[in-house]
């Protein structure tokens, strides 16, 4: 993982090849059809007015495009992007400075931002809202605050658990878009544009079973690109087949609907420890070990797209498919 500086303070993770297969510029953006049709008439419209985008909030599991998103936006409109998360902000002060490095226009992206704390998230409301922010300077009786007027910028925030922002901060985006899973002809079409950028051949029947095993999820199936043009290279001719396509993600654990071992515990731990449900999820990720957070923002949305689990008011349960993935039968309960 290389680091990339962001600003002299902040810095965030950033893999080389999620950068080069990133596309730059919505044209070359594939799936989220709406997001994309919808952001298109924003920028325009802003571009034309030479006004700032208004505030973007993009939600939705990860992996599905939000940081890609904002660079798009940064690109399309020709300004400035300043990338930092939510947890890396500490203080207010952290904020000021930040904010008060941003330029007319720019974009400031923050991740995670479901993460910032109360006084940093409380010091965002005027600097949303009114392009200002109060800040307080010396101490004790001496201390004077002064009133920072801010160039006219736009918050791109991203999360991927959008019911955990405090509605002052969701009302305080103009554009609120919630990112879907893609479809496998959508993630096909993806694979093979990265493929071409990566200078590796696949066969069409190779691309349409890794787009059905990257559960929907663009970062996961260039991730899977990436390890089997390794195996291509050196155990195949480097032409990534339908045979080094199976020989790889099965190596990997990726079963045919592109669950992986932790998708598979969680199915596993709802049927046989807890019956099929219904069943909390705390319960459930306990049981598993994991993050109760991670297993319901992480884990369950390709679960319960898939039609593997439910949600009822009662909590989760497996569904006849759920079981029926493992070859079992769902028992009948009264
Ligand atoms: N690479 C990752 N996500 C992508 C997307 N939505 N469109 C094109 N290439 C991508």
């Amino acid at each position: 993982m290389a680091k990339r500086m962001i600003t002299t303070e902040f810095t965030v993770e950033d893999s080389s090849i999620e950068g080069t297969l990133r596309p730059q510029l919505l044209k070359d953006y594939i799936g989220q059809k709406k997001a994309k049709e919808n952001l298109k008439v924003y920028i325009e419209a802003a571009k034309q007015r030479g006004e700032a985008l208004d505030h973007v909030l993009l939600f939705g599991p990860p992996g599905l495009g939000k940081t890609t998103l904002a660079g798009i936006i940064a690109n399309e409109m020709g300004v400035n992007i300043k990338t930092t998360a939510g947890p890396a902000i500490e203080k207010a002060g952290d904020m000021a400075a930040i904010l008060n490095n941003l330029r007319e226009g720019d974009i400031l992206f923050i991740d995670e931002i479901h993460r910032l704390n109360r006084q940093v998230e409380e010091l965002l409301y005027p600097a949303m809202e009114d392009f200002c922010i109060d800040i307080v300077i010396g101490r004790g009786a001496a201390a004077k605050s002064i009133r920072l007027d801010l160039p006219h910028f736009t918050l791109v925030g991203a999360t991927t658990r959008a019911g955990m922002l405090t509605a002052p901060l969701r009302d305080r985006f103009g554009v609120i878009h919630r990112l879907e899973f893609y479809t496998i002809d959508e993630l096909e079409c993806i694979i093979n544009r990265s493929a071409e950028v990566l200078g590796v051949t696949i066969d069409p029947d190779g691309a349409k079973e890794l787009a059905r095993r990257s559960r929907g999820t663009p970062r996961l199936a260039n991730r899977l690109l990436k390890r089997m043009r390794d195996f291509a290279q050196i155990k195949y001719d480097g032409r990534i087949t339908l045979d080094v396509a199976n020989y790889a993600l099965d190596l990997m654990e990726v079963d045919r609907l592109g669950l992986d071992n932790i998708d598979r515990a969680i199915l596993h731990t709802m049927i046989d420890k807890f019956d099929g449900g219904p069943v909390g999820i705390e319960a459930v990720a306990t049981t598993i070990g994991e993050d109760a957070g991670t297993v319901e923002e992480v884990y369950e949305p390709y679960l319960v797209q898939s039609g593997l689990i439910a949600r009822t008011p009662r909590g989760r349960i497996v569904t006849k498919e759920g079981y029926l993935h493992f070859g079992l039968t769902r028992p009948e309960k009264e």
